[in-house]
């Protein structure tokens, strides 16, 4: 695979979640994009407070969105509600840490089973039969940018206390649309 811009990715992703979508080559596609593209420099977006989503395309089968990880920035523990999702590092570092899925009752502290750092141009990929993770920037002195597909879009995930393992559903919120920052704080 050669150079991808951003509209050709999404093409190439029109193309395969309306067939049989492959994994690998959906994750081939993303790796080339990191590798090859500068476009996704609009919606490099950054909060002080908080690590950003930024969404760029959002139909029935996928959305797609970049990540934006200032340093010390987390997302909490959290599942995907039957989404696969893959995630590929754009710019800096990005830490993985996952987690089983806490048995119905539990009154204790999450343990984790593993954590992986990826540098630009690598995938993960979760679901939920997978485990939970959080997503962390990696490095203490530089941010971090992440691509990340979802197939199919969702609005809300469920987040996992670390110390009880207490589950509540939680609204996803996005920082901006196409590259717009929205002040509402919900996706539009
Ligand atoms: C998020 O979607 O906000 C967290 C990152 C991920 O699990 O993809």
């Amino acid at each position: 695979m050669g150079t991808l811009s951003l509209d050709s990715l999404i093409e190439a992703l029109r193309d395969e979640f309306h067939h049989e979508a492959r994994g690998s080559h959906i994750a081939e596609l993303l790796s080339t994009y990191a590798r090859t593209a500068t476009d996704w420099r609009a919606f490099a977006l950054f909060n002080d407070q908080n690590y950003t989503r930024n969404l760029v395309v959002r139909e029935d089968r996928f959305e797609l969105l970049f990540l934006c990880w200032g340093t010390g920035q987390e997302s909490p523990i959290h599942n995907h509600e039957s989404q696969d999702c893959w995630m590929c590092v754009i710019e800096g570092r990005v830490e993985e840490v996952r987690y089983c899925i806490p048995e119905e009752v539990r009154t204790g502290p999450l343990e984790p089973s593993g954590s992986h750092v990826f540098a630009q141009g690598e995938v993960a990929f979760i679901r939920d039969e997978i485990g939970l993770h959080l997503v962390r920037s990696a490095a203490s002195d530089e941010p971090a940018i992440s691509c990340h597909l979802y197939a199919a879009p969702s609005d809300q995930c469920n987040v996992y206390c670390p110390d009880t393992g207490k589950v509540t559903c939680q609204d996803l919120q996005n920082y901006s649309v196409r590259g717009r920052i929205l002040t509402t704080g919900t996706d539009g």
